[in-house]
């Protein structure tokens, strides 16, 4: 069985759709993380699932979240650093969250080669903050140029994303960090595309933005990571 973490993004905008999404997404194994101001209506209407928010914030242990995605492209984009990843890991760390670290070159990056030395300074700084057995974490290898948000997003293969993800882990083991972590990948997975990046025993779930709004779809998914 594998991870399947669902990024509503700001998609969804009011409380009925986010209900009823959270109800059609409620399945063990599963981390639905809606907009911020959803929280707890999503909290409310879940039972197996998890609820994750999708940056850190101050009152996500309070308001019933267990996970949080940190370092999000969408984030970096409006300016976030790897100085601020590192420092939101240590608060989520604290608050007793289970951070969902998202890295990726981007395209001009991943053209100019640099996409290794983006991953190591992206990793290194984001856990310099945090002791080493913190556990568990999971590190999302999410390239900036396969995300469904990017113009002309181009679809990543999943050998290249199990070869991306083999680095990540090889830089979280030569540092000092000795933490359990999950690597998954995200970057336009559809319930088509979802069976060849979930058959890769490197890769442990998947974070799935667009295709997660459809109730259909991310069941499908999910029943993919069950039997994965
Ligand atoms: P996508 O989004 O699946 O729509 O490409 C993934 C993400 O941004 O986390």
């Amino acid at each position: 069985m594998k991870i399947i973490i669902a990024n509503w993004k700001a998609k969804i905008t009011t409380e009925a759709d986010a209900v009823a999404l959270a109800r059609g997404s409620d399945k063990e194994g599963l981390v639905v993380c809606p907009p911020h101001a959803f929280l707890d209506e999503v909290r409310a209407a879940i039972v197996h699932a998890s609820l994750g928010a999708q940056d850190y914030a101050p009152d996500l242990s309070a308001r019933g979240a267990t996970h949080v995605i940190i370092g999000h492209s969408d984030r970096r984009r409006e300016g976030e650093t790897d100085d601020v990843i590192a420092e939101k890991i240590a608060l989520a760390v604290s608050d007793g969250l289970i951070p969902i670290l998202c890295v990726g070159e981007t395209k001009p990056e991943r053209d100019a080669g640099e996409t290794h030395e983006v991953l190591k300074r992206q990793i290194r700084t984001a856990l310099s903050r945090i002791p080493a057995e913190t556990a568990p974490i999971f590190i999302g290898y999410e390239p900036v140029w396969a995300i469904s948000t990017t113009p002309g997003a181009e679809p990543e293969n999943p050998t290249d994303a199990a070869r991306k993800i083999a680095f990540i882990r090889e830089q979280v083991s030569h540092g000092s960090y000795r933490a359990m972590v999950s690597y998954i990948y995200g970057g336009s997975v559809t319930a088509t595309t979802a069976g060849g990046f979930l058959e890769k025993e490197n890769i442990q779930g998947l974070l799935v933005g667009g295709a997660s709004l459809h109730e259909k779809e991310i069941t499908n998914i999910w029943q993919q990571a069950q039997k994965a």
